[in-house]
């Protein structure tokens, strides 16, 4: 018999009804985690709370936007209210943008940043006493865009690099409560169909469909997330790209620089 290592635990995945978050999800609860899944889209939503179903029913759904104060209030209450407790929180909700820092208008931060850290922080404040009383985990979704800046993503590189600010704080606030942090660095992986993007105007554009042999799989990146969780990993970094950007820029920061500035056009056609 296979052994689910999650089972009698309790977990939210922020920004699950699709993409990475909702392949998290499927994934604790294959582990035998209660799952909570969230998104803004009820519908969307509602129909990502039925397939997870098909694992199995102890799968409840809470659609609210976590970049609001009461939003992130509003997901571990009702998490608390249905499951009695709570393990595990992953800080999934992430968007991204294109364009140049010169292109860009201004309130292309203010998204990001909404999304990216109060979309973090809010729920994160919100599920601390509950974690406190099981020694539970918090996951922090980042990206390779989050361990050196990269041209055409400014505004997502320094969100993500504010998460392992995030992480770094809490461990030491939280290392005598016994909740385990963790960090993971995303590689370039799979888009869902539809995905979407905000433009250097702030307006949203579809992202085109994913291709190459450097692409990670939702599912793969899901059992990594899975394993960080278990094992109570801190940092965690994917994909080969992502592993050599780790090693490499804490060593040569003008090395990596000078591979940037002379592959730009592949990195943004890679990225459009
Ligand atoms: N895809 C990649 O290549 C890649 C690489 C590195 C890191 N990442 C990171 O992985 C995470 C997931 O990315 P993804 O590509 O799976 O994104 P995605 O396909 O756009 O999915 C985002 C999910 O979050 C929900 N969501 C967005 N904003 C929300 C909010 N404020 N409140 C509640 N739910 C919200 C969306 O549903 P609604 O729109 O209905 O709310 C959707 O379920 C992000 O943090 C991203 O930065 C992705």
């Amino acid at each position: 018999m296979k052994i689910r290592q999650l089972e009698g635990k309790v977990a939210i995945v922020t920004g699950s009804s699709r993409g990475i978050g909702k392949a998290i999800a499927m994934e604790l609860a294959r582990q035998g985690a209660s799952v909570v899944v969230n998104g803004r889209n009820q519908e969307r939503l509602s129909l990502a709370e039925e397939e997870i179903k098909t694992i199995h029913d102890r799968i409840s759904a809470v659609c609210c936007d976590v970049s609001t104060t009461d939003g992130g209030k509003l997901l571990i209450t009702e998490a608390l209210r249905r499951f009695g407790k709570l393990d595990i929180l992953v800080n999934n909700v992430g968007i991204s943008m294109r364009g140049n820092m010169a292109d860009l208008n201004p309130e292309v931060f203010k998204l990001i940043f909404e999304s990216n850290i109060s979309g973090t922080a809010s729920p994160t404040i919100a599920a601390i006493p509950g974690l406190r009383a099981t020694r539970g985990s918090i996951v922090f979704i980042s990206s390779v865009a989050g361990i050196r800046g990269l041209p055409n993503l400014s505004a997502y590189c320094s969100s993500k690099m504010a998460l392992k600010a995030l992480a770094e704080s809490l461990r030491i606030e939280e290392a005598g409560n016994g909740i385990h942090i963790g960090l993971v660095y995303v590689g370039y992986t799979e888009n869902d169909p539809g995905k979407e993007t905000i433009a250097a105007d702030g307006s949203k554009v579809v992202l085109q469909p994913r291709s190459g042999s450097i692409l990670q799989t939702k599912e793969r990146v899901a059992r990594a997330v899975v394993r960080n969780i278990i094992r109570r990993k801190y940092i965690t970094v994917l994909s080969l790209p992502g592993k050599l950007l780790s090693l490499v820029q804490p060593l040569s920061p003008r090395l990596v620089e000078w591979l940037i500035l002379h592959h730009q056009e592949q990195f943004r056609r890679r990225n459009n």
